[in-house]
């Protein structure tokens, strides 16, 4: 099979996008294959490495919930990389996996399973559903803008996003799961399920934000092996996912980078919206003339824009109060910002 579709989310709308499986690479015999495509942070020399981190641990399950294996701490993948791959010894067919993350947190902008073989293969844009499914009012995965090209993406560079994975704190998402074939869509004519479908049920998709998940959300199977594992309740999922992405921020606070971009789709406000769940680096939209502090997801328009106030100085990275009554407006201190990465058409 040559060509197939996938289901992604593009802004809100659930979509049915082209994508070329060939250039999924094969497995080998009695080992699935699953591919990543990590965040391009979009900077020069030297190379920011954030989006970059530890790839997760990859678990599999069959269809009747049957564990196949695990390759638990499998190295580390630079941004921007598109050829970092997991093996997990398995000859059967592992159509529900788990993605559990590790220390040096990730951000995701694509995965994809080859089934050992050459097998079936299966895409997954994580990012995308991630803020989509937040937009869509599921709180879910941590996102983050990905700066890079994905299979099935290849023409629209701004409407990829990464999916954050960690396990130390810096970031509240800890683990996502998906269930392959609900995002193939191989037969001609045959349409995706609407959002909620995706957005509100765990096993096609979940983000977790408990420690070090090791177990997957499934649908009920003829043999009723439900039990078998204790799926986090949606109740828990929901608390989990009110809390903030906030400990990243700090860690990124000190980040020496803010990333601007002219892409006209990449917002800051969406990255400022407390109901959403983005995590990251400060970040200018010129569409928006705004820039977003992430340490307090605090939105400031561009000096130029406002008479009055605090507001972002673009020219020289920082943020000023205008208008004498506001003197005493707290402003947060961007002195340690020395580079900024410029995002966009041609760029
Ligand atoms: C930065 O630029 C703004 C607007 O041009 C100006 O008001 C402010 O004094 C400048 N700050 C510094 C530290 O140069």
């Amino acid at each position: 099979m040559a060509t197939g579709t996938v289901v992604s989310i593009i802004g809100t709308a659930v979509t049915l996008l082209g994508f070329l499986l060939d250039n999924v690479p094969d497995s080998d015999a009695g080992k699935a294959t699953l591919n990543f495509y990590i965040a391009n942070d979009g900077a020069g020399d030297p190379p920011l490495t954030d989006a970059g981190g530890d790839l997760p641990d990859v678990r599999l399950w069959d269809e009747t919930i049957e564990f196949l294996g695990i390759n638990a701490d499998p190295g580390f993948c630079e941004e921007g990389a598109t050829t970092c791959k997991v093996e997990v010894s398995t000859e059967e067919a592992p159509t529900y996996a788990l993605f559990t993350g590790n220390n040096d947190a990730i951000c995701i902008a694509w995965t994809s399973i080859t089934f050992p073989g050459p097998g079936q293969k299966y895409g997954w844009h994580p990012g995308n559903w991630a803020y989509g499914c937040d937009l869509y009012g599921v709180g879910a995965g941590a996102w983050y803008y990905a700066q890079t090209v994905v299979p099935g993406l290849e023409d629209s560079q701004d409407d990829v996003y990464c999916a954050w994975l960690d396990a130390d704190g810096d970031i509240e998402t800890t683990a996502f799961q998906v269930h392959w074939p609900e995002f193939n869509r191989f037969q001609e004519g045959q349409d995706p399920e609407d959002i909620s479908y995706y957005c509100e049920n765990d096993p096609p998709m979940n983000f977790r934000t408990d420690q070090d998940p090791s177990s997957v959300i499934f649908w009920p199977t003829k043999k009723g092996k439900r039990d078998l594992f204790t799926p986090q309740s949606k109740a828990e999922k929901k608390r989990g996912t009110e809390r903030q992405v906030s400990r990243i921020s700090k860690r990124l606070a000190s980040s020496t980078d803010i990333v601007k971009s002219h892409w006209p789709k990449h917002s800051a406000a969406k990255l400022c919206d407390p109901s959403l769940h983005a995590a990251g680096k400060s970040f200018v939209s010129y569409a928006e003339k705004a820039f977003c502090y992430m340490p307090t997801k605090t939105l400031y328009p561009f000096c130029d824009t406002v008479e009055d106030g605090a507001c972002f100085a673009d020219g020289n990275n920082t943020v000023v109060v205008k208008g004498a009554a506001n003197a005493r407006v707290a402003i947060p201190d961007l002195g340690h910002v020395t580079n900024s990465v410029i995002w966009g058409p041609g760029v």
